[in-house]
């Protein structure tokens, strides 16, 4: 790839290329670890429908207006939200909004590339058959070692920080090659990915209750995949379960990121994007719910039990679980399998950490002339000093208020902001004809109105429940309350209460004992820290967009 300084000598090699990279951005850890803790969290086939319903009102209209908003921009020679915006917005205040689409990357990637490194670190011990004697204990043993800085599971010591910072620089150098290193990786990985989450699906499907003994006798695959495919209709009007569905869309398409507009501003000008946008979403839907339903939940509950899978639904079902459950298969085939499900979860991440690259890179290159491999480096630094402190400080948090405000809150914001700009300021018919240009479908009328009304709405609908979810997540109780007169009182997952830190406070202030005190109040601190870092990130970006504006305008090129 050209090192060149100009603007727009980078495009996608090829239409293949391009909807692998594009699902490749979209099919990440989100689809076989946050997916499956989501769902059986949110009652197994009570999410489906709330999480079916968002992916057609709320994902596909997202992702047509992100995709048109991206080549849009880049057609103009932008390949960043801020001025991707700024084209749509003419100048004013609104562009500022697009410093999101740098932030979220960046931040998300900070962690993101923590968990990938993870996955790194366990191909290699599955290979080497570090797990192949130990039992269920040793293995979940295994992980808090792992996480624990300082601690070997190798015999090197701060495994945790080497796997990290090799997984950044395998990152950074990919990078480095600019997009068709993107695209090289996509079409490997995407595959292998497939091939991988296939076999693994078909032990799933097909693993019964053979995996039931005398200490789990109840254990079921069966049960697991009924969980997940027999549809429950009672969770329909309980906003937490819509508000998880949309949450996990969002993050799963990655939408309201700004790493889709990214690589759809490298599109051509007549390039199809009705088909290639609704594609990409499939194929992210169908490794999703197919694949990514068909293994952790159905292994897990074929070993353990589906209530077992019920109270344990976390990282550790992946991570602690997992290569104890293959050693069921023999030696062989459980290394094979410890391979595959490590392997195929470092070719979802890499994929989507590339992405979270290339806003940054779009942004440096257009405003001040930076080459791909100058991005590539200061965008692997930046991740490796934001991210250091989720490795350093796991057990305090760091890690889950860099998942909660840029991997969750954000998007959201962005995504309203987005969607009110494309509807009110760039017009919703002209929006749909721009989603329409060069299409090789046409997209369906009714969109038209969707768009224009319900995906606007239901966002809108979606934050405010976050911002002000009341105690209990009891809706019709608080609201009956505030007409009586009584207020409202928001519950600590609010984004409210989230903000001033009610929780943590209420735990402080309610511990007896010495050493939870003092972890509490650890934690406390890095969360504070954790805030600092966050919003100096965001700052510093606005900065940059601020002086790229000043220097357009100075020279006249806006
Ligand atoms: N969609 C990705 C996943 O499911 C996450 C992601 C976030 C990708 C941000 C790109 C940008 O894991």
């Amino acid at each position: 790839m050209s090192k060149s300084l100009s603007n727009d000598n980078q495009a996608w090699g090829s239409r293949v290329g391009l909807v692998l990279a594009m699902a490749g951005n979209a099919v990440g850890l989100g689809n076989f670890l946050r997916f499956p803790v989501q769902a059986v969290q949110n009652g197994g086939g009570a999410f489906m429908i709330p999480y079916l319903v968002c992916f057609l009102l709320m994902g596909v209209p997202l992702l047509w207006i992100e995709w048109s908003m991206g080549r849009f921009g880049g057609r103009l020679g932008h390949h960043s939200t801020p001025f991707i915006l700024d084209s749509i917005v003419k100048r004013s205040f609104w562009k500022y909004f697009g410093v999101f689409g740098i932030f979220t990357n960046i931040s998300v990637a900070a962690y993101y590339c923590y968990i990938e490194s993870w996955t790194m670190a366990y191909v290699y011990h599955s290979v080497v058959g570090t797990f192949s004697n130990m039992s269920q204990v040793d293995i979940a043993q295994f992980f808090v070692d792992y996480t624990n800085v300082g601690a070997s599971t190798t015999g090197i010591p701060y495994e945790s920080i080497v796997f990290f910072v090799v997984c950044i620089i395998l990152n950074t150098y990919i990078l480095s090659q600019g997009l068709s290193g993107v695209e090289k990786a996509a079409k490997i990985g995407m595959p292998l990915l497939i091939i991988f989450g296939l076999f693994l699906a078909i032990k799933g499907w097909t693993l019964g209750t053979s995996g039931a003994t005398a200490e789990h006798p109840n254990a079921s695959a069966i049960d697991g995949l009924n969980f997940l495919w027999t549809p429950q209709y009672d969770s329909l009007t309980n906003p937490k379960v819509w508000l998880a569905a949309a949450g996990q869309i969002f993050f799963t398409l990655s939408l309201g990121m700004g790493s889709i507009q990214c690589y759809a501003s490298y599109l051509k000008s007549k390039d199809d994007i009705a088909l290639n946008a609704v594609s990409a979403g499939f194929v992210n839907g169908f490794v999703e719910v197919v694949l990514g339903g068909a293994i952790v939940i159905p292994i897990a509950a074929g070993y353990l039990g589906l209530d077992w899978v019920k109270e344990n639904a976390g990282f550790g079902m992946a991570f602690q679980t997992m290569p104890y459950l293959f050693n069921n298969w023999g030696v062989a085939l459980a290394a094979i399998a410890g391979v595959m499900w490590f392997g195929l979860l470092f070719f979802a991440g890499i994929t989507s950490s590339l992405a979270m690259g290339t806003p940054w890179m779009g942004f440096m290159r257009d405003e001040f002339n930076w080459s791909s491999s100058k991005g590539a480096w200061s965008f692997g630094l930046i991740v490796l000093i934001l991210g250091l402190p989720t490795v350093l400080f796991f057990n305090y948090g760091v890690f889950d208020e860099y998942d909660y405000w840029a991997g969750t809150v954000s998007l959201v914001v962005f995504a309203m902001a987005e969607v009110l700009i494309f509807v009110l300021v760039f017009g919703a018919d002209r929006g749909f004809n721009e989603i329409n240009e060069g299409g090789d479908i046409k997209v369906p009328i009714i969109f038209k109105y969707i768009i224009k009304y319900v995906t606007p709405v239901l966002i809108t609908v979606v934050f405010l429940g976050a911002l002000i979810t009341p105690e209990g997540n009891d809706w019709a109780g608080s609201f009956q309350g505030l007409f009586a007169g009584n207020g409202w009182t928001f519950d600590n997952s609010s984004i409210i209460k989230q903000a001033t830190l009610a929780g943590l406070r209420a735990d402080i202030a309610a511990a007896t004992d010495a050493s939870v005190l003092d972890h509490l109040e650890k934690k406390l601190l890095y969360v504070t820290g954790a805030r600092i870092l966050l919003v100096s990130t965001f700052l510093g970006i606005a900065g940059l967009v601020y002086l790229a504006y000043t220097r357009r305008v100075k020279e006249g090129r806006i």
